[in-house]
């Protein structure tokens, strides 16, 4: 395989993004005036745009690009598998990329979670993890639990069923009616904790869990079927779990038989340092939803990992699952992500990222001397960066100073300094990061460099 960098015509494809594409989560007149990014090459932490210049890819790309950029071994695994049998759907039939995977899979997970149900992206995981525990109730006499729990402010995708586990209601309101049964619990900001939890963060912690006790019981145990929750919720800026804070959840799903789905689309493979952010927090979920990582992105893939018990009412006479997508356990993917995870063991990413994030924590906290840095929070590879108009009172900025602050000069700003991250206003402004896992300290540095200039600027335009 060629692997010579190829040569673009960079205004033909500027006239043609404008003309032809359309971009996702993204206001297409913001590009009436300026050029559209074109992101042409990634070689190792960093990608290159179609004039040249280069950025260091602070958030592998949108919390996938594990391995970093331009991994020709891991490309020519597709390719090759391509050449074999680039497809067969696991409708009746299985592929053997797709049955070495599972077992790697299941022997990676923790616990009993032993059965993969493969999908083509982070939406569909969460949606067939919801299906199937409605299914499973229904299977097992629970006829009436379906009901699903998520936290606010938590992003768990966009079709119609995740959308409405999703708890951001500026994307859901074009789409209402949502499918029923979403309901909301607090999430693990303790930036923003209330007053008489706000300085014990065990407690704070406590009282979380127990939101959910009391939501569950409010709607009534028979009525719940699943409580979604993310290792580290990533919308609002990477809130992690208090200490205890999974334990508790675990013992209450337990009380009321109610499934515990760890979403980790964003939090394994790495993310964390482990390769399930419920090993990282000692809690063993009845489900965990996968994407992103687990190929680095080199093809889609995503999925969900379920104990042996959730699939026993599936196992015997005409008991069927009764879903699936055409594109699921695609044999390229499964080839790619089998070559990734060689990619994880042979360079023991795990212990990569376990060595070196202090490192990083030391330096997005060394910004805390600006006075716009309000909280830095987050675990292994995975942090936001709060910002605050006022940080003794910890005063937000108003939905205009956010919109010209993030939209209009933090964003274009940041990337016009060579750092790919997301500035984030979907709950408090956050700038979020998350870079590739072979990232060491020298990458660090230069982040913390590059935003030390770029939020003192925007401080002095406030
Ligand atoms: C926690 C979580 N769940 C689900 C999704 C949806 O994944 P996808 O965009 O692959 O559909 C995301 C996407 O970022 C996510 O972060």
């Amino acid at each position: 395989m060629t692997t010579s960098p190829r040569q673009f015509d960079a205004a033909a494809l500027q006239a043609a993004a404008k003309r032809n594409l359309w971009l996702h989560f993204t206001r297409m007149s913001s590009y009436a005036d300026s050029e559209v990014p074109v992101i042409v090459r990634g070689s190792g932490q960093y990608v290159f745009d179609a004039r040249g210049r280069r950025y260091l890819d602070g958030l592998s790309g949108l919390f996938v690009s594990q391995i970093g950029h331009g991994r020709t071994e891991v490309a020519e695994a597709g390719a090759r598998q391509g050449a074999e049998l680039a497809y067969f759907p696991l409708w009746s039939y299985a592929n053997p990329r797709a049955i070495e995977l599972a077992q790697r899979l299941a022997d990676l997970a923790p616990g009993d979670l032993n059965r993969v149900f493969f999908t083509t992206s982070g939406s569909e995981a969460v949606e067939a993890a919801w299906k199937l525990a409605k299914q499973y109730f229904k299977a097992t006499g629970e006829h009436g639990r379906y009901k699903v729990l998520s936290r606010d402010i938590a992003y768990h995708g966009t079709s119609m069923g995740a959308l409405a586990i999703t708890s951001l209601p500026g994307i859901k309101a074009p789409f209402e009616p949502l499918p029923p049964g979403g309901v909301r619990v607090p999430n693990t900001n303790f930036y923003r904790a209330p007053g008489f939890v706000a300085h014990d963060l065990a407690a704070f912690g406590a009282w979380a869990a127990d939101e959910i006790e009391r939501a569950i019981l409010r709607e009534g145990p028979e009525s719940v079927a699943a409580v979604f929750l993310e290792p580290v919720q990533n919308s609002g800026g990477c809130f992690p779990p208090p200490p205890g804070y999974f334990r508790r959840v675990r013992e209450i799903c337990d009380r009321h038989r109610v499934l515990l789905v760890s979403d980790e689309v964003i939090c394994a493979f790495g993310r964390l340092g482990y390769y399930f952010g419920a090993e990282r927090y000692a809690y063993q979920p009845d489900i965990i939803t996968f994407a992103k990582g687990v190929t680095s992105g080199y093809a889609p893939m995503g999925g969900m990992l379920v104990s042996d018990r959730l699939m026993e009412p599936f196992a015997d006479g005409s008991a069927t699952f009764l879903h699936g997508v055409t594109f699921a356990g695609h044999p390229v993917s499964c080839a790619v992500a089998l070559a990734n995870l060689d990619v994880f063991e042979k360079e023991d990413l795990l212990g990569n990222v376990r060595a070196h994030e202090a490192g990083f924590r030391a330096a997005l906290e060394r910004l805390s001397d600006l006075p716009i840095v309000g909280d830095v929070r987050g675990d292994g590879y995975f942090y936001g960066i709060e910002l605050v108009k006022d940080k003794a009172t910890r005063q937000t900025f108003t939905g205009d100073e956010s919109e010209r602050l993030l939209r209009g000069f933090l964003s274009p700003a940041l990337f016009d300094a060579g750092l790919i991250c997301r500035a984030d206003d979907r709950g408090d402004p956050v700038i979020q990061l998350s870079p590739p896992l072979t990232c060491t300290q020298e990458h660090f540095d230069e982040m913390e460099q590059i935003l030390r200039s770029v939020l003192t600027q925007a401080w002095s335009r406030l």
